[in-house]
């Protein structure tokens, strides 16, 4: 992240190590992911162990430490989701973004992931697409959800 943009985050937050949670969610909301030199700054600026921001950083699912697509797409794996055809759901995805399972595209539009049930079962199979739940997902569905990212 630019060091600009940096330090009006800490500067917001008042460069209070109580406020780290939110400083994070700051860098994650505006980078889509935790650059490592932005956790290092932040732990140096806060004057707090790195291995505490990291504790943070790896803790909350809604954190990444790798780079991130603009449009994020889950797929939900659990048991109920797996029987009514979750997989087929991930295949149909990677080939029609050549996109690796849990991987992001070379042009970083679209980011590919798995979860193991977010407690929606009764709607399976679920997507989720930047945040946004669709249920009962088919390949047809998923293709007219997924179609705006492909005009992008
Ligand atoms: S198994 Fe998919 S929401 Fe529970």
């Amino acid at each position: 992240m630019d060091t600009t943009k940096l330090a009006a985050i800490l500067d917001k937050h008042d460069r209070d190590p109580a406020a780290l949670l939110a400083i994070l969610q700051d860098i994650q909301g505006q980078e889509n992911y935790l650059p490592k030199e932005d956790i290092i700054k932040v732990a140096q600026e806060l004057d707090v162990s790195l291995a505490r921001v990291y504790s943070l950083a790896t803790f909350f699912s809604s954190f990444s430490l790798e780079p991130r697509g603009k449009h994020i797409c889950t797929v939900c794996m659990g048991t109920a989701c797996h029987v009514r055809g979750a997989p087929k759901l991930v295949d149909h995805i990677r080939r029609q973004f050549d996109v690796p399972e849990s991987g992001t595209t070379s042009d970083m539009n679209l980011t590919l992931e798995t979860v193991n049930c977010v407690g929606a079962c009764a709607l399976g199979p679920l997507v989720i697409l930047d945040r946004e739940y669709h249920g009962n997902m088919t390949s047809a569905k998923l293709d007219r959800v997924l179609k705006p990212l492909k005009q992008e």
